[in-house]
């Protein structure tokens, strides 16, 4: 024995005191990476997720808990602190991302697939990243889902009162980037793949061999990942496994600032995409995904295709993609998206369930087999493959549908409308309110309720409005304030809700949508065919007297 042999770490009880605001939002505890800088600030949230797992969930001691995060600024110290903590909280084994990496979904699938008691996502999802950026960290149960509001609630309870933590003292930092096991005061550490897992889920799904066939055959695609965590799952399944061109996969290495991006695959936030998807030489299919590869959009040539109307697109030509062929249990779609769904779930005569805004509503609905298919107009999609939304994986069903029918993308919405009707659909978000306003006009808002329906505004007469609530089918958990909707005779809809992501003061967002029938006029741009809503909803909620702000920041 010398006296430089390292000595074990050993666990160690380290007081702290509660900080404000550990609640979870809609996804999880996001904040300023400068509040999440702060001595002890991740240590209690991440503690007070190990004291509430035991009661909540059951034992934690000798389980796996899987870890990962989307590469963003401080994605690698938060990796190292979690390990330590749950060394000393007595977990069994914690697999890893190599670089601790892993989207999302990989994350949803890595769970599932290994049995996992379940998981750490350390994301802010589509938020900015990088020093000035945002940081966020939530925990997801062994079905792969985030985790339900009950469990959230206790985590917050438990930072109100939280006095000490367990970490390891002596400990050195892990090496993340080499594939392998260790151990760590007793805890396995398993450095894994992120993309392997995930890859072979997609194969299960999807036709490999009519993809490569459409690429081999000359289809272009442009796949941004916007500097982001899609890029090593995009570039391994397009350009490794289906033989698309170097080069489809454009911003496709993951980097701690994102290169800049606002890595959020929507018009307003892709415009290197949506310049590149236009003009005759563009290529024929365009995609992109957000921070933590949860979120698609998709372009044709010239063409941008709603989240919503993704949904409706991808449930009736579902049975046209192998892990699909039987049909769909149901569809489900959060409040605010558009009704396109619900008129493919009529025809095909299966459920159409509505949720709130915030993908753990669908978890109960998925796990149940109520239902297949999901969406959200906030440009997520997913099935129960995982319990997360995900981005390429709506891609690539696109794709096979592109592979099986031969068709463009824009032929096959266009098509759709014919056959379906089309809901044309925008959301506008005011961002940076102060919150007391935000506040204020939401109460404004919710006091006129009861006096708003059979009011008219031009030729427009509200019939219905109220404030979503929603009984859970599975558990019969309530969830009510979900969202003042105004319901107007013929179907059209007015939406408004505060965002539940955001970091800086309030977001309202307002939802606009219009049925135009199956043999109408489908080729209005959309604003037009919205404007009067536009008005209405001003009107109604005093949106620029009460915000202070003359227009919208973002329109999708
Ligand atoms: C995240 C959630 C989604 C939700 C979206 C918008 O991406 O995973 O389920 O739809 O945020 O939330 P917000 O509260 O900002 O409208
Ligand atoms: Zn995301």
């Amino acid at each position: 024995m010398t006296s430089t042999a390292p000595t074990a770490p050993t666990v160690q009880i380290v007081s702290t005191r509660p900080f404000d605001g550990q609640r979870p939002g809609t996804s999880g505890l996001r904040k300023k990476v400068t509040v999440f800088q702060q001595l002890h600030y991740l240590e209690n949230f991440v503690q007070a997720l190990f004291d509430i797992l035991p009661e909540q969930v059951g034992p934690l001691a000798g389980q796996t808990l899987v870890v990962g995060g989307d590469g963003r600024f401080h994605n690698r110290v938060a990796v190292q602190t979690i390990l330590k903590m749950a060394a000393a909280g007595g977990v069994g084994r914690v697999m890893v991302g190599r670089g601790g990496l892993l989207s999302t979904p990989a994350a949803s699938a890595v769970i599932r697939k290994h049995g996992a008691y379940g998981g750490i996502i350390l994301s802010a999802s589509h938020n900015p990243g990088g020093p000035d950026g945002d940081f966020g960290i939530k925990y997801n149960i062994a079905n792969g889902g985030p985790a339900p509001e009950k469990i959230t609630e206790a985590i917050y309870a438990r930072t109100r009162d939280i006095t000490e933590y367990r970490t390891l003292a002596g400990a050195a930092d892990l090496d993340l980037d080499r594939l392998g096991t260790t151990t760590l005061a007793g805890m396995t550490v398993e450095v894994i793949d992120p993309v392997a897992d995930y890859a072979e889920l997609m194969q299960k799904l999807f036709d490999f061999d009519a993809m490569r066939a459409w690429f081999a055959r000359g289809g272009r695609m442009r796949m941004d990942s916007m500097g982001a965590i899609s890029g090593p799952y995009a570039r391994a399944v397009l350009e490794g496994l289906l033989g698309a061109p170097a080069g489809t996969v454009v911003n496709g290495e993951p980097l701690e600032d994102f290169g800049g991006h606002h890595p959020d695959p929507n018009p307003a936030h892709a415009t290197e995409l949506i310049a590149a998807m236009s003009g005759a030489g563009a290529p024929d299919f365009g995609a992109a995904s957000d921070g933590d590869a949860d979120r698609n959009m998709i372009l044709g040539r010239d063409f941008v295709v709603t989240p919503s109307d993704s949904l409706a697109l991808l449930a009736a030509h579902a049975t046209k993609v192998p892990g699909y062929r039987d049909g769909l249990a149901g569809i489900a779609r959060s409040m605010p998206t558009s009704q396109a769904a619900d008129v493919v779930a009529q025809a095909l005569g299966i459920p159409a369930w509505e949720t709130p805004t915030g993908w753990k509503f669908f978890g109960n609905l998925l796990d149940a087999g109520k239902a297949t298919l999901c969406g959200e107009e906030s440009y997520g999609t997913g099935s129960n493959h995982v319990r997360e939304k995900d981005g390429l994986w709506a891609i690539l069903f696109w794709l096979n549908l592109l592979a099986a029918t031969g068709e463009s993308v824009e032929s096959l919405v266009r098509a759709h409308w014919k056959r379906f009707g089309r809901h044309y659909y925008s959301r506008h978000d005011w961002e940076g309110i102060p919150t007391e306003r935000a506040d204020a006009l939401m109460a404004a808002l919710r006091e006129q309720l009861p006096t708003l329906a059979g009011r008219r505004f031009g030729a427009l007469e509200i019939a219905q409005a109220d404030d979503f609530s929603y009984t859970d089918p599975v558990d019969g958990s309530v969830s009510s304030r979900q969202g003042v909707r105004l319901i107007l005779a013929g179907g059209s809809r007015v939406v408004f809700r505060l965002s539940g992501t955001g970091t800086e003061g309030a977001t309202l967002r307002v939802y606009l949508e219009r049925f135009e029938p199956a043999d109408g006029d489908h080729d209005r741009p959309t604003q037009d065919a919205l404007a009067d809503l536009i008005a209405l909803a001003d009107t109604v909620a005093r949106i620029r007297e009460l915000s202070g702000q003359t227009a919208p920041t973002v329109i999708t």
